[in-house]
């Protein structure tokens, strides 16, 4: 322990990242590097004897299974609810009582849940911290902790950068964890996206004012860009499948694009894909989207070891 004082991540509820300093992303990121490089014994006793908890009411295969095997890799095990269909959600149990029940069982929740502000009001009434795993089309905090993990891990940092993010920006919550993240860096953001799926414009108060541009085509920006982030269009959450339908397909990322940007280009995405990024980009260097997933599993192995555990940094 620093000075007699807890990690400033020991107990904490990641509910929006815009809760966090620049320094305490810090911390989570020198945390990662450090577990990753950890001896398999010591790495164990992080989370000896604690227990996860998982409530997912929304679909999920690399938050869930990263968090889950995060937790095993530093010796803890998880429970969880992945399918309300096969708990007592599906008897008429409400979200406050599974949460409170849940909480009452496990040192540390991890929850998805389709409304925005489901996990600002979990962590409220939760005995043990709350993790946001995606709250409707707000948030998801520790997606965007980790693409500035792998940000920092391939370009050797984060300031001075030029970060485009395509795709739906309307309703992509990791889009907005990012910019929320971003703006706490001296970045400059280039948002592309159809008009249709222009960014919200309440997010537009929670970023510095000079530090993004709108545009409706790649070609308008790919030559100027360091980070590409492209994420799906978010079909579930459009309140009219007809316009679904108008702007399916109205966005890629291809290898012809690419030839257009800068060698060491990184091109990032939150998965799953659906056709935004063609497969063909899969084998070109710039394609770091599968080992952002992979870095998931020791940053948040990380992050557990941190809320845990006061004197762990
Ligand atoms: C994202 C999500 O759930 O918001 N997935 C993820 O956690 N990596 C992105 C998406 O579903 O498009």
């Amino acid at each position: 322990m620093l000075g007699g004082l807890p990690n400033p991540l020991f107990g904490r509820d990641i509910v929006s990242i815009r809760d966090f300093r620049r320094s305490e992303l810090e911390t989570i990121f020198q945390a990662t590097t450090k577990i990753s490089n950890m001896p398999y014994k010591e790495r164990r006793q992080l989370a000896e004897g604690r227990l996860l908890g998982l409530i997912f009411y929304e679909p999920s295969s690399r938050t869930k299974l990263s968090f889950e095997s995060a937790m095993y890799s530093i010796g803890g095990s998880s429970i969880g609810i992945a399918d309300p269909s096969t708990s007592s959600v599906e008897k008429g149990e409400n979200f406050t009582d599974t949460v409170i029940v849940v909480s009452g069982y496990v040192d540390v929740l991890v929850i998805r849940h389709s409304r925005e502000g489901a996990a600002r009001y979990a962590a409220s009434i939760s005995e043990k911290p709350v993790i946001n795993a995606g709250s409707g089309a707000e948030e998801h905090p520790t997606q965007a902790m980790l693409d500035l993990y792998t940000i920092h891990r391939e370009k050797g940092r984060i300031d001075g950068l030029t970060v485009g993010i395509m795709g739906d920006l309307r309703y992509s919550r990791t889009v907005y964890s990012l910019l929320y993240a971003l703006s706490k860096y001296d970045t400059k953001i280039r948002l592309i996206s159809p008009p249709e799926l222009r960014l919200r414009s309440d997010a537009l108060l929670d970023i510095r004012k000079d530090s993004w541009t709108q545009h409706t085509s790649i070609d308008e920006v790919i030559s100027e860009l360091d980070v590409l982030y492209v994420t799906r269009i978010q079909k579930e959450r459009f309140p009219d499948p007809t316009e679904y339908q108008r702007v399916k397909g109205s966005y890629y990322v291809d290898t012809s694009i690419l030839e257009r940007g800068k060698s060491e280009l990184i091109v990032l995405h939150p998965l799953p894909r659906v056709d935004e990024i063609k497969p063909e980009v899969d084998r070109l260097p710039q394609a770091k989207y599968f080992l952002q997933a992979k870095l998931g599993k020791d940053l948040r192995a990380a992050l557990l070891a941190l809320i845990l555990n006061p004197d762990f940094e």
